[in-house]
C-alpha cells in the first residue's frame, strides 16, 4: 500500500484520473458529467479575489509584539501594558503598482499590523512615512487615479502624477520623503513603520492623550539608488518578499522598537499647528519618543493566499484605551477599509482565521454569504432581550471622544500659526538630509520630472519645489535642462 494519499474531489470522494478526463472513446468528446473535470477548472476560475484597489503587492508574517516598558500611565489597553505579549500579523506592501508590479518601484510602503489582544484585534494601519500626501479624505479617490493609470494607454503617467501634487499642495512634505531615500527601501527589514495618524490613548482614569506611533527598524536604514532599484526591478521583481521570507526562514527575525509621542489631550487646542493634520510630523523636540517595546516578526505564512492576501486590516478596529482622533484623512478610511473587505473578500471576511480574534466574539451579525460560525440556538438575535443575551458594557470601553461643536462646512482648519504646506518639508530637505541626501533627491526628482511632457506643468514643478526650498527649485530646474 502506497503512503500516498488518494486524490479526492472536494466532496472528499475517490477520484479515478488526475490526468484523463471523461470521454467518449479515447479520442472522443469530453461529456458534461465528468463531474471532477468540471469541477476543478470552476474552481481554477475562482482562485483569485479582486486585488486590494490599493496596496496591491505585498507581502507579510507573524510574530510577537513584547511590551518591555511602563506605559501604562498614558493607556489601559491590555497589549501594551507592561509585559504584555500579543501576537500580531504584519503586511508590507507598495501602494500604485498592481499584484505583479515590482517591490522596488518608488513608492511609499505599506506598514499594516494586525494585533490579536485579550480585548479584540487591533490593526494599526500606516507606512513607511510618518506623514501623507493629503488632509482631507475626499481627495484620495482622485490622488491614487492619479499614480495608476491613463483610461486610454493604461500607462502610468508622470504628467497626471505631477499634475495632482502640484494642484495640491499638501502633498510636498510626503512627496519630498517620497522622492527621497524612503522612498526606496532596500528591504522591507530596513525600514520603519508609522502609525502616521495622530490618534488617541486613554488611561484607566479616563484621561486622555494624543499619540504617534514610530515602529524603528532594529535592522538599521538602508535604502536602494534609483540605478540599484530599476535593475532589481528587472531581475527579481519579488525582492521584498523574497527578503523577508527568506530572512525568516534563516532564523534572522526583524525587529522594531516601538515608541510613542505623547500629547496631553488639551495641547491641541492652540499648539502651533493642527496636531491632526496627516501632513505634518510632530517635532520631536515638542514631543520625545517614548519607548514602549518590541515588535518581532518570527514566523512565515504558510499559505499566501489564506493569510496574507486574504488578511483584512481596518483603522477601524481598536481596542478599550485607544480611539481615533478627529484627523479627517482617519476618519474617513474608518469607513473605507471595511467596505473594502466586504467587496474584496465577502460579508464574512471576519471569520477566516487570519482575521478572527483570538478572544470570543459576542456580535449581534448573523447570516451572509459563506457564514460558518453561528451562536447557540437558545441565544436571541436581538437586543435588547430578556433571555441573558450580550449587552453592552459601556464601562469597558471608557470615555474616548471629543468635544466638537460647529457649523457643518467643507473647510479646512486654518485656526494655528503653523497651518501651512510647504513649511515642514523645507526643514525636511535643510535640517534632516545631508548634502549627499539632498543630492540624491535632486537626481530622484529631476529623473522624475524629466518624463513629464508639458512644458507648463514642468514649470509649475519648479514652483513647487522652490516654494519647498528657493535652492533646491533651482537644482531641480537646472537638473532637468542639463
Ligand atoms: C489599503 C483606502 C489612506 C495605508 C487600503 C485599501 C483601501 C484604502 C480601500 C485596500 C484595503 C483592502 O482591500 O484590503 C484608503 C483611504 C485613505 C487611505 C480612503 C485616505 C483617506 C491611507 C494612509 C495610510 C494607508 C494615510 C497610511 C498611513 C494603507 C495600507 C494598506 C491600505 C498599509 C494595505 C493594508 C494591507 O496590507 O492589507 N487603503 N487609504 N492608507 N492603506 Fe489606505
Amino acid at each position: 500500500m502506497s503512503s500516498t494519499p488518494h486524490t479526492t474531489t472536494n466532496s472528499g470522494a475517490p477520484v479515478s484520473s488526475d490526468a484523463h478526463s471523461l470521454t467518449v472513446g479515447p479520442d472522443g468528446p469530453i461529456v458534461l458529467h465528468d463531474h471532477y473535470l468540471v469541477e476543478k477548472l470552476a474552481q481554477f476560475n475562482r482562485e483569485r479575489v479582486p486585488e486590494r484597489v490599493v496596496h496591491a503587492k505585498g507581502g507579510g508574517a507573524f510574530g510577537v509584539l513584547e511590551v518591555t516598558e511602563d506605559v501604562s500611565q498614558f493607556t489601559k489597553a491590555a497589549l501594551f501594558q507592561p509585559g504584555a505579549r500579543t501576537e500580531a500579523l504584519a503586511r508590507f506592501s507598495s501602494v500604485a503598482g498592481e499584484q505583479g508590479s515590482p517591490d522596488t518601484w518608488r513608492d511609499p510602503r505599506g506598514f499594516a499590523l494586525k494585533f490579536y489582544t485579550t480585548e479584540g484585534n487591533y490593526d494599526l494601519v500606516g507606512n513607511n512615512t510618518p506623514v501623507f500626501f493629503l488632509r482631507d479624505t475626499i481627495k484620495f479617490p482622485d490622488f491614487i487615479r492619479s499614480q495608476k493609470r491613463l483610461p486610454g494607454s493604461n500607462l502610468r503617467d508622470h504628467d497626471m502624477q505631477w499634475d495632482f501634487w502640484t494642484l495640491s499642495p499638501e502633498s510636498a512634505h510626503q512627496v519630498t520623503w517620497l522622492m527621497g531615500d524612503r522612498g526606496l527601501p532596500r528591504s522591507w527589514r530596513t525600514m520603519d513603520g508609522f502609525g502616521s495618524h495622530t490618534y488617541q490613548w486613554i488611561n484607566a482614569g479616563g484621561e486622555r492623550f494624543w499619540v504617534k506611533y514610530h515602529f524603528r527598524t532594529d535592522q538599521g536604514h538602508e535604502f536602494l539608488t534609483q540605478a540599484d532599484a530599476d535593475q532589481i526591478a528587472g531581475e527579481d521583481a519579488d525582492h521584498h518578499i523574497r527578503d523577508l521570507y527568506e530572512a525568516i526562514a534563516r532564523g534572522d527575525a526583524p525587529s522594531w522598537t516601538v515608541h510613542v509621542q505623547v500629547m496631553p489631550y488639551a495641547d491641541a487646542a492652540d499648539y502651533r499647528f493642527n496636531p491632526f493634520d496627516l501632513t505634518k510630523v510632530w517635532p520631536k523636540g515638542d514631543y520625545p519618543l517614548i519607548k514602549v517595546g518590541t515588535l518581532r516578526l518570527d514566523r512565515n505564512p504558510e499559505n499566501y493566499f489564506a493569510q496574507i492576501e486574504q488578511a483584512a486590516f481596518e483603522p477601524s478596529n481598536f481596542v478599550p484605551g485607544i480611539a481615533a482622533s478627529p484627523d479627517k484623512m482617519l476618519l474617513g478610511r474608518i469607513f473605507s477599509y471595511a467596505d473594502a473587505h466586504r467587496y474584496r473578500i465577502g460579508t464574512n471576511y471576519a471569520q477566516l482565521p487570519v482575521n478572527a480574534p483570538k478572544n470570543d466574539v459576542h456580535s449581534y451579525s448573523k447570516d451572509g454569504a459563506m457564514r460558518f460560525s453561528y451562536a447557540s440556538p437558545e441565544r436571541p438575535v436581538y437586543a435588547p432581550n430578556s433571555h441573558g443575551g450580550p449587552a453592552a458594557q459601556p464601562s469597558l470601553v471608557g470615555d474616548a471622544g471629543w468635544e466638537s461643536d460647529g457649523e457643518l462646512v467643507r473647510a479646512a482648519a486654518t485656526l494655528h500659526a503653523e497651518d501651512d504646506d510647504f513649511g515642514q518639508a523645507g526643514t525636511l530637505v535643510r535640517e534632516v538630509l545631508d548634502d549627499a541626501a539632498r543630492d540624491r533627491l535632486v537626481g530622484n526628482i529631476a529623473g522624475h520630472v524629466g518624463q513629464v511632457k508639458d512644458a507648463e506643468l514642468r514649470q509649475r514643478v519648479y514652483q513647487y519645489w522652490r516654494n519647498v526650498d528657493e535652492t533646491l527649485g533651482k537644482r531641480v530646474e537646472e537638473a532637468v535642462g542639463r
